[in-house]
């Protein structure tokens, strides 16, 4: 996607780059309402800046971005809420399909694909098929994703290969939990940016999330933009990691 190239990029040279940046796009709604417009307003404002971020973040060359979308709770909003955001998926998903065809990066999704409606189903597993022979970033888009629902499934899977004997109890380590998680073979995320300034988690990514480094923006989703971007990354770069040493 030649067009897409040439960014503009405030990150200096000597810059480390997070391998794996998970975002919490939060604040549609808010967004909207400053607006007095319908919260579907929001969303289709935010999946424009999905679109910007997710193509600056594999142009700047991040190896994994999972963005969250839908979790496993957001099914309690109203139903013409779900309705627009379903829509809105659908656009994307098509959107992909056709113009995407030359791009590098690797579309995944995370969560339970079983509650989605068969068109959308498809349109997710023609995603994935159509890319998994690439060689770019990997986009993981949480989709019905709930990292307890997550856990919950793990936990089943490493039960029913007890029970066949496959593995045996004193099997069990951290490695066979993450093995069995929706980012398996993935490495956890180093950065994870919430905008719209709530200090939560919101079921994300909890097992991988243990030495995470989390930016929390005062800015709404829809007004997000690449100098955001940089600026977490420049945050993160300000960190001091010592994953329990000194
Ligand atoms: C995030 O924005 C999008 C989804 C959860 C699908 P919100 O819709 O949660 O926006 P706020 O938090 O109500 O402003
Ligand atoms: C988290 O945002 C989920 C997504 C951004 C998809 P929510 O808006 O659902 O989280 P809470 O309700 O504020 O915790
Ligand atoms: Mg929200």
């Amino acid at each position: 996607m030649a067009f897409f190239k040439k960014k503009k990029q405030s990150l200096s040279e000597d810059i480390v780059l997070p391998e794996h940046i998970g975002i919490i796009m939060d604040g549609n709604g808010r967004w909207a309402k400053k607006r007095r417009l319908p919260r579907s307003a929001g969303h289709n404002a935010g999946g424009k800046v999905f679109r910007t971020i997710s193509r600056y973040c594999s142009d700047i060359g991040i190896k994994y971005l999972t963005v969250y979308a839908f979790s496993t709770e957001n099914w309690k909003r109203p139903k013409e809420e779900i309705d627009a955001l379903m829509k809105l998926f659908k656009d994307y998903l098509e959107e992909a399909l056709r113009d995407f065809k030359d791009d590098s990066i690797i579309v995944r999704f995370i969560g339970d694909k079983t509650p989605f409606s068969d068109d959308l189903k498809a349109l997710m597993i023609e995603n994935e098929e159509g890319s998994k022979d690439r060689d770019g970033m990997v986009l993981n888009i949480a989709m019905n994703y709930g990292s307890r629902d997550e856990i919950v499934r793990a936990v089943k899977a490493v039960s029913a290969d007890v029970k066949d004997g496959k593995i045996n109890v004193d099997d069990i380590d951290e490695q066979l939990i993450s093995d069995r998680l929706y980012t398996a073979g993935q490495p956890d995320p180093d950065l994870i940016i919430r905008p719209s300034g709530e200090y939560r988690i919101s079921n994300f990514m909890l097992w991988q999330a243990a030495y995470t480094e989390f930016v929390i923006m005062n800015k709404l989703w829809p007004d997000f933009t690449t100098d955001d971007l940089d600026e977490a990354i420049k945050t993160f770069n300000n960190r001091n990691r010592r994953f329990g040493g000194v």
